[in-house]
Order: structure tokens, then sequence, then C-alpha cells
């Protein structure tokens, strides 16, 4: 059998309800967090953690759990459904009331929900690398928040699984922001560039760790916005998220990146990722 947490209860997945009237259904009034599990434990958890908290506390949720116990019932919800491989999906919304765009007036408990997924490393993909498009990005300007709305990212990543790719590439004008699920880099001159995390993208959690790794491994690193042009004429380009890890770019919008294969500082960074995930979470 497998579990779910439904506020807080640990119960039997297929019984795991929610009402007609919550916020996070009716609305998308509610964020989330994805976080992955390698060897039946949480990478990188704590950050997580602190990403949900900034984004309950952007929209006015407050937090039903300590961080502390939160842990804690991911933890017994991993052990319980015996995950090794895969990720946990999180969500918080303001919970149930009558609908009404503004805040309920009487409060009411926030709704959290969290189950498993098992789910294997993308070896293929990180081996050879993805096909992007680029699509004009139509959200709105609190990206940095992880919403529940997430029409603008579907329907973005939707065109590129019409046209056969891996993720699509957002941009604003000539400014590129980041992928539908996804944060996007490109190195030019051994230079690494990648959007800086202000309002436009997900600060993403694989992407601290690039930048964490960069300090490392003494990569230069510029936070900053980037253009269509840039793009095009990168040497490497690469994403990056929980579930992807670091993935190489070979082709946008039909054209190759580079010489059409992964790039040596992607490499790299793809190396040294996997012996982060070693440290936090035992040996791959
Ligand atoms: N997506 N940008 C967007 C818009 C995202 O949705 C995500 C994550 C990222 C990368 O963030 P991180 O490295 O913390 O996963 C960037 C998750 C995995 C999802 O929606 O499934």
């Amino acid at each position: 059998m497998a579990f779910a947490i439904l506020n807080g209860q640990l119960i039997d997945r297929s019984e795991a309800k929610v009402d007609i009237e919550d916020r996070g259904y009716q609305f998308g009034d509610g964020v989330y967090e994805v976080i992955r599990i390698y060897n039946g434990k949480m990478f990188t958890v704590n950050m997580h953690l602190e990403r949900l908290a900034k984004s309950l506390d952007s929209i006015g949720i407050s937090f039903p759990f300590t961080e502390q116990q939160l842990t804690e019932m991911l933890e017994m919800l991993i052990e319980k459904n015996n995950l090794q491989l895969g990720i946990i999906y999180l969500q918080v919304t303001r919970g149930v009331a009558p609908r009404n765009h503004a805040f309920p007036a009487e409060p009411v408990q926030p709704m959290l929900v969290a189950y498993t997924k098992q789910l294997e490393r993308p070896i293929h993909h990180l081996q050879n690398g993805v096909k992007t498009m680029l699509v004009e990005d139509m959200r709105w300007l609190r990206c940095d928040i992880k919403s529940l709305n997430l029409l603008g990212n579907i329907l973005a990543k939707q065109k590129a699984a019409e046209s056969g790719c891996f993720e699509a590439i957002q941009h604003r004008g000539q400014a590129v922001t980041e992928g539908s699920s996804t944060n996007v880099f490109i190195v030019k001159n051994k230079l690494l560039i990648t959007h800086p995390s202000d309002q436009h993208i997900l600060r993403g959690i694989t992407k601290e760790v690039i930048l964490q790794l960069c300090r490392e491994h003494d990569i230069s690193i510029e936070e900053r916005v980037f253009t269509l042009e840039e793009l095009a004429a990168a040497d490497e380009v690469f994403l990056s998220s929980t579930t992807s890890e670091i993935m190489p770019i070979t082709e946008v919008d039909g054209k190759m990146v580079g010489n059409g294969l992964p790039g040596p500082i992607t490499r790299k960074l793809q190396a040294g990722f996997v012996q982060e995930i070693e440290k936090q979470c035992g040996a791959l």
C-alpha cells in the first residue's frame, strides 16, 4: 500500500482527497516543492524547506508545521513507501473556504499534501543532452514564488512536447529567463552565465548547488541577464532542476549548440553534482 500525507496525517494514498472548495484547486492559491530522493534520503531538503517557507510568506500563508516537524513527516513518508530513488511532491494551499477571491475572512487551516513517486535518474539525457526550443515568456512577474499557478509554464512545456523537445527556453523579448520547469545556463569562453535569481525566475535549488560548485572548482560565473543572441553564440548550454539535475542542451530551436556534444564545463559540473549527491545521500 502507498501512503500520502494529508494535513499532517499519514493515510492510504487512494484516500487522500481534497475538498472541491480547496483554494488550491479553485485558484491555484498555494505553493509547492519537489524534493529529490536518492538512496532513500532527501537531497538538499533544508534548502527546499527554506524556499517553501519563503513562498508561503510571500502569499501570506502561515507555515502549518515547523521545518523540523515537516522533515520528520517526510522522512516517515519515504520510509513507509519504501522509496529509494524518486521524488516527494509537497504542496500547501490556503485551505478550504467558500469561493471568494479575497482571502477567507475567518482564518482557515492551510492544507498540506505530500506524496512520493519513483523516478529514475535521466541517465540517457544526462549523457547525450537534449533538444530545446524558444518560447516567449508569458508568465507573471513573481516567478520567484513556487506557485501552483503553472499555466504559463505548462503551455510552454506543451509546445516543447509537441515539437519533440525536452524543454522550452523562455525569453522576455531579447532576455532569456528560464525553462518551463528548469533554470538555464550558457558558457562562453569558459565563463558561466545565468539569469540572476530575481522575480523573473525561480531560485532553483539545483542552481544554488551549481553556484557553490563553481566557487569550489574555480569556474567563473556571472549572474546577469543574457540575450537570445548570446544563447545562440554559446559554447555550451545546459539546464538544471531537481529531476533533470545538470542536463546538457545540444540544440536550441533546431540550431546545434557548439559542436553538438555536451561541453567540458557541463561535464565538470555534472561530476561535481554527483559528488555532492553522494556526500549527502551515499553512493549512486
Ligand atoms: N521545477 N524554474 C522553474 C520554473 C521550475 O519549475 C523549477 C523546478 C526550476 C528548478 O528548480 P529546482 O532546481 O529547485 O528544482 C526552475 C520542479 C522540479 C517541478 O515543477 O517539477
